[in-house]
Order: C-alpha cells, then structure tokens, then sequence
C-alpha cells in the first residue's frame, strides 16, 4: 500500500480484516442520452480481491462497459456518478483526486484497461513500440535501451511475430487483432494491481485467442493481479476467472464463484446466458453468437 492510500479515507472494513483490492459500492449512474436522462447503472456493488480473477457478464447494453469505465474514470461527459463510491484499498478514488474529482494517479500501475475498441486507445501517429514503451518508461523510470527491448519482449508474449520489426510501425500497419494485442501488450507493460479488460479477444482469432488468455492467466497467476474480466462468452470466463458477477439492465442480478454459478444458476437470465455455453469440462471453444 502507498503512503498516500494508508493516510486517505478509511474503508468500511472491519478493523483487523485485509482490504479488498476494488470495492465498487452501491453505484448509480445516469446518462442524459438523445431520448432524455436515463440510468444506465443501478446500484452496482462488486467486490474484487487481490489477484481475484473476476467475469463480468450480460446481454448487451447492461451496462458492463460504463463499470469499467466508471471504475476507470472515464465515464462520457454525459454521465453522472449519482451515488456510490469505487474504493481501491478502501480509498474511494472517484473523489480523492485533486479537485475532489478522480483520482488519476490510480491509472496505470494501480489500475489499467484493455479495451473493446484498440482504435480509440491508440494513437494513430506514434509508433506502437513507443506506445507500450511510453507506458513503461513512465512508470518504471526504465533506460530507452532497455524499454525498447521490453516492448518487444511483451509484443512477443502477447504473439506479435517478427516484434523487432512491428516495433517501428504505426497503429495503421497493423491488423485489428495485432493492434489489440499492442494493447494488450501496453496494458500489462505497466504491471497494474487491477486490470480491466472489455471484451479483449472479440477481435482475435481462436489461437491468438488462446494464447491472450494464457497470457493474462500467466500474469494473474504470477504477478497476483487482479482482474475484471468482460465478455459475452462464457467459455472464456470458465478457461480464466474463479467467481462471476451477471448484470442485467444496469444491475448485478447475479453474483458467486465459478463453479457455483454454472452448477446452480439462481436466474433465469443466467440460466439462458448459460444454456448457450458448453460445460466446463467439455473443454470446447464456442462459436460465437456475434
Ligand atoms: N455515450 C452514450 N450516450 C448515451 N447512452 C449511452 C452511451 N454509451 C452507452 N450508453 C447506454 O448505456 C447503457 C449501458 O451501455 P454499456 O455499458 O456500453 O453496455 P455493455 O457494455 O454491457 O454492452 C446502454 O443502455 C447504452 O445504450
Ligand atoms: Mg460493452
């Protein structure tokens, strides 16, 4: 724990009890869209402990993404957090920053994300090997020498072929999946406590696929991180995380470990997301349904 973290706001935590990693706590947030203000997030809680590997699953547009996003602080502008806190290790980060607004400093080394869309994330003018480099640099006070050669081992994990040549390209030389595993790859260079990811591997195909996955559960298993994990594909849930949160229209409808839930769905909602979904220990790779 930081100094800083240790002297700020306490948790409501039992005296003597460890801190969870990320608390998410009663969260509402309304957005005012083109058909007027409407909640999009509805007394949200989600618990995430040290290396915790957790699913986030939900029909499209429950709100998964505006989660992380929140937890992120990166909501759109026209959203407003109307109640509830993010704690991360019992600070609520959503007001401890300066201004009594989010607390940036948390971005990076404290929390990261991955997310659906590489497009947005990259910048279409620098090299993607500066990118992950940057990401490095800036947090690990790392020689450019050895951030470069970094950069190009992670784009190697992260199964970039040939990554001392597409260090030098930009975002534009690259296919929608090796631009996600730049991502990816600049995401993970930054060894966060919390990792978010949105839907990462849509984009990948089923080896690439398989490798991302083995990578994050390397990473979550060796480095302890903890990860909050989005997708529509159980299948990939089962292969990563140990517990599984189900949202439904802005809500947690659904909470409990990973054998529980698939064994014995308390919802309906669960009940049909699963039925799309080989067993656990079938080992199979769905199709996707998008
Ligand atoms: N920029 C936006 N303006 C207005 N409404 C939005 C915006 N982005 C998302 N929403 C709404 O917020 C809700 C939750 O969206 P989202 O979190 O993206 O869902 P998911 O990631 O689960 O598919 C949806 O009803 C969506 O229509
Ligand atoms: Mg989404």
């Amino acid at each position: 724990m930081s100094p800083e973290s240790a002297t700020s706001q306490p948790s409501q935590s039992q005296p003597g009890q460890a801190l969870p990693l990320l608390e998410v706590d009663s969260l509402t947030v309304d957005i005012d869209g083109e058909v007027g203000k409407h909640r999009i997030l509805d007394d949200v809680s989600i618990t995430l402990e040290p290396g915790e590997p957790m699913g986030l699953v939900g029909e499209s547009g429950s709100g998964k993404s505006m989660t992380l996003r929140t937890i992120l602080g990166m909501l759109p502008p026209a959203a407003t957090v109307v109640e509830g806190e993010v704690r991360f290790r019992g600070r609520n980060i959503l007001t401890s920053g300066s201004g009594r607004g989010y607390d940036q400093k948390v971005r990076g080394t404290g929390i990261s994300m991955v997310f659906q869309e590489p497009a947005i994330a990259l910048n279409p003018v620098m090299k993607v090997g500066r990118q992950i480099t940057d990401a490095i640099a800036e947090h690990k006070g790392l020689s450019k020498r050895a951030s470069h050669d970094l950069a190009i081992e992670l784009m190697d994990r992260v199964g970039i072929a040939n990554p001392e040549r597409r260090v030098s390209d930009y975002p534009f030389q690259l296919s929608g999946g090796m631009r996600q595993r730049v991502m990816i790859a600049a995401a993970l260079a930054q060894e966060p406590e919390i990792l978010l990811c949105d839907e990462p591997t849509t984009a990948l195909d089923v080896t690439i696929q398989a490798q991302v996955l083995d990578l994050f559960r390397t990473m979550q298993q060796e480095k302890g991180l903890g990860l909050l994990y989005v997708t529509h594909d159980l299948a990939v849930v089962a292969q990563l995380c140990t517990s599984i949160s189900v949202m439904k229209s802005g809500k947690i409808i659904e909470h409990g470990n990973l054998q529980r839930i698939f064994d014995e769905p308390q919802e309906d909602y669960t009940r049909k997301l699963l039925s799309a979904t080989p067993r656990i220990d079938d080992g199979v790779q769905l199709e996707r349904a998008t």
